[in-house]
């Protein structure tokens, strides 16, 4: 397959977006086999898409999503409106709890079916590899339900599915005066059983005051390394409480959230190659004031992901378009770190080396946009000007 006229956003990292204008690309075997401007003749008798100037980027990635899980909190949105904090609504046995409930009571047939709905909406805009993380059940069987069910959508949509456990998300209440049992006897057994069952892909945590403290991350992290599982962590979103020193000191993929990251965490991350994964949905939908510290990441080199962390509670978000629009809003991003965020960026903070960029050899797995310019694709809100998604070098529905 040709692609001609194309402008490509290829997201090389010596140019901006790698713009280039009255470009060809080829795909075959579902990989990216040639980018260019003069098409050699061994191409040029491949079927042809005249793509009259049209925006190709990397296909989207979304590198932090809860897109499994039972129920909706809009009570508890109400609640928040009327003056309650994310904390305080946690601390009564709501939050994150609430959604345990839900989860654990929800089929495996009920839990696809709403996460699809889900995941249409980011496949709608373009995106070709979603991250899920567990963490909504905190017992064994629902656990592996989530994941189980995680791994089902990479089966029943065209989409790459990265799976993280998260079973340090909360303290279940049948374990509320026993953390550490709660750690020992149902947090670590369930990592070790759905690893077995070929069901995690990284290993995360929710380091925070309403969750576990960086010594209880950091004995997680311990099991996760010596099953070679790579681990990312929730990390300075409300407060700090060390949490980016325990992920940098596990060579973390990445540290998501980060308000309150200090400066020596940005240090901390620049060192360990560690993503700094931004969820403006959540800083908006809590009403946070602190920002993450963007300018101290440049300044660093710190690769900066945006994603939409999905989930119920703290950013009922289904549009990666809109969170990296909000990116640059809220966070001063520009247009092209947007893109980057989602697209480079977001591949690295998976640890997918193959993904996030147009080059050859990488999968072909792409966006076309009716755009002149990639930085409309974080510019306007509300709209999505999608033209044809490909996925592993096969155009989809
Ligand atoms: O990424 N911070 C912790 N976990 C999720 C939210 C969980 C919830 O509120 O349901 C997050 O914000
Ligand atoms: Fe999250």
């Amino acid at each position: 397959m040709l692609f001609i006229n194309a402008t490509l956003a290829t997201m090389d990292r010596a140019t901006p977006y790698g713009l280039t204008r009255d470009a060809a690309l080829v795909i075959n075997k579902g990989r990216i086999a040639w980018i260019g401007i003069n098409i050699p003749a061994e191409y040029r008798n491949e079927q042809r898409i005249d793509l009259e100037g049209r925006l190709i980027t990397p296909g989207l990635i979304d590198c932090h999503t809860h897109l499994v899980h039972g129920g909706n909190r809009a009570a508890e949105f109400e609640k928040r409106l009327q003056g309650a904090t994310y904390e305080e609504v946690a601390r009564s046995g709501g939050g994150i709890l609430s959604t345990v409930a839900a989860t654990r009571a929800a089929s495996e047939a009920d839990l696809l079916a709403s996460a699809l709905i889900r995941l249409d909406a980011l496949i709608a805009e373009g995106v070709t590899t979603v991250e899920v993380k567990s963490g909504y059940g905190l017992d064994v069987e629902t656990e592996l339900k989530m994941l189980r069910v995680a791994r089902a959508l990479g089966r029943e949509r065209l989409v790459r599915v990265r799976t993280s456990f998260l079973g340090a998300h909360a303290i279940p209440p049948e374990f509320k005066n026993s953390r550490d049992a709660y750690l020992t006897d149902m947090c670590l057994p369930a990592l070790q059983a759905a690893h077995a069952e070929g069901l995690v892909d990284a290993v995360d945590g929710f380091c925070e005051g309403i969750a576990f403290n960086a010594d209880e991350i950091a004995s997680v992290f311990a099991v996760s390394k010596s099953l070679d599982l790579p681990v990312k962590l929730h990390a300075a979103q409300l407060s700090d409480m060390g949490a980016v020193g325990v992920a940098t000191r596990f060579g973390a993929l990445s540290a998501d959230h980060l308000e309150y990251a200090t400066k020596a965490d940005v240090g901390a991350m620049a060192e360990a190659g560690t993503v700094a994964v931004l969820l403006p949905g959540a800083y908006y939908t809590l009403r946070q004031k602190q920002k993450p510290p963007v300018d101290a990441f440049s300044a660093h080199d710190v690769p900066i992901a945006v994603a939409t962390d999905c989930n119920p509670g703290s950013s009922p978000l289904t549009s990666i378009l809109m969170a990296m629009n909000m990116a640059c809003t809220l966070f001063q991003l520009t247009p092209e770190e947007a893109l980057r965020g989602a697209t480079d960026h977001a591949a690295r903070a998976l640890g997918l080396a193959d993904l996030g960029r147009l080059a050859v050899g990488m999968h072909a797995d792409l966006a076309i946009w009716d755009v002149e310019h990639p930085s409309e694709l974080a510019y306007r809100i509300g709209f999505n000007p999608l033209y044809q998604r490909w996925f592993a070098g096969e155009l989809t529905p």
